[in-house]
């Protein structure tokens, strides 16, 4: 992770904070289009597999299909709805920082938009996956507080335990790659599956990874991999759930997760409420043993 000396270089507008201005004049067309590309599949594929806070949130917002948008004006909307905004930085930002910002209700968003030649994959986050995956769902005011709760639990977590790795994973299988049971079914709250094409149908369709029931200090203790479709999700039953779950002290559970064993992606363990047991087709040998 590069400082802010070394951000600089590359960046000489940066602030203390890592913030950059946007610039958003700068955006050439065919980034524009790449944005478009994105958001008229995701907007068709996401009816029936996101759940309906998302799609409320994305109508709410009322971003244009054929244009990156401008983060000051989203964000005035953004703050009028839950208080929250949208700051630009430069790409992953230390996370002391990115803490900060979330605990002040700021969503720190990466300010490039990806090639024509990765609309199915990156790591790094975008701007699409930013804004996109991630804007919408700050919309909903219980997630909203959730994610500044996360905030200001990663802000203890650094000061007081040794914990950001077990706090990370919590992040990981729920904002970025939550799936929520509903009346009609499972559905897609996770903002790294409604930014990708592919995994968005995969998530909730394929047969191949397993879904099973959030389970807070299970999920606190599994891995992921950050490289390539899920091999486990896990299916929270409500955002007042999550909520209720995550707001309670995590003092003795990090003392409890410091000892306990870790779980690799695709292992079921005893008391694992499954709702749906995954072939593992897409990688095989991805069963425990
Ligand atoms: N309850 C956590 C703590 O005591 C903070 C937290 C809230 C973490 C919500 C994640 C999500 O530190
Ligand atoms: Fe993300």
């Amino acid at each position: 992770m590069p400082n802010l000396d070394e951000l600089r270089r590359s960046h000489p507008d940066i602030a203390e904070d890592f913030t950059i201005p946007q610039r958003w004049d700068h955006y050439t067309v065919a980034e524009h289009a790449v944005w478009q590309t994105l958001f008229e599949h995701q907007s068709k594929i996401l009816p029936g597999r996101a759940c309906h806070e998302f799609l409320d949130g994305l109508a709410k917002l009322g971003l244009a299909p054929d244009r990156i948008p401008d983060l000051e004006r989203l964000s005035d909307k953004l703050e009028k709805e839950t208080g929250w905004r949208v700051v630009a930085v430069p790409s992953l930002v230390p996370d002391a920082v990115f803490f900060d910002h979330l605990a002040a209700r700021r969503f720190p968003a990466g300010r490039f938009i990806r090639k024509p030649e990765q609309l199915d994959y990156i790591e790094e986050p975008d701007i699409f996956h930013d804004v996109f995956g991630h804007v919408p769902m700050l919309v909903h005011p219980m997630f909203a507080d959730y994610m500044q709760a996360y905030g200001k639990g990663g802000q203890r977590a650094l000061a007081e335990f040794n914990a950001l790795k077990n706090l990370a994973r919590l992040y990981w299988y729920t904002v970025e790659f939550g799936l929520i049971a509903t009346s009609h079914g499972l559905r897609i709250y996770g903002s790294g599956i409604v930014s990708s094409r592919a995994e968005s149908v995969y998530a909730v369709e394929s047969p191949s990874p397993d879904r099973i029931g959030f389970e807070l200090e299970r999920v606190m203790r599994t891995d992921y991999r950050i490289d390539d479709f899920q091999d486990c999700y896990f299916v929270i039953e409500s955002f007042e759930a999550l909520l209720a779950e995550t707001t309670k002290d995590f003092a003795a559970l990090y003392a409890r997760l410091a000892a306990g064993p870790t779980y690799r992606p695709g292992e079921i363990i005893p008391g694992d409420r499954v709702m749906t047991r995954g072939s593992h087709s897409y990688r095989p040998g991805s069963h425990a043993a």
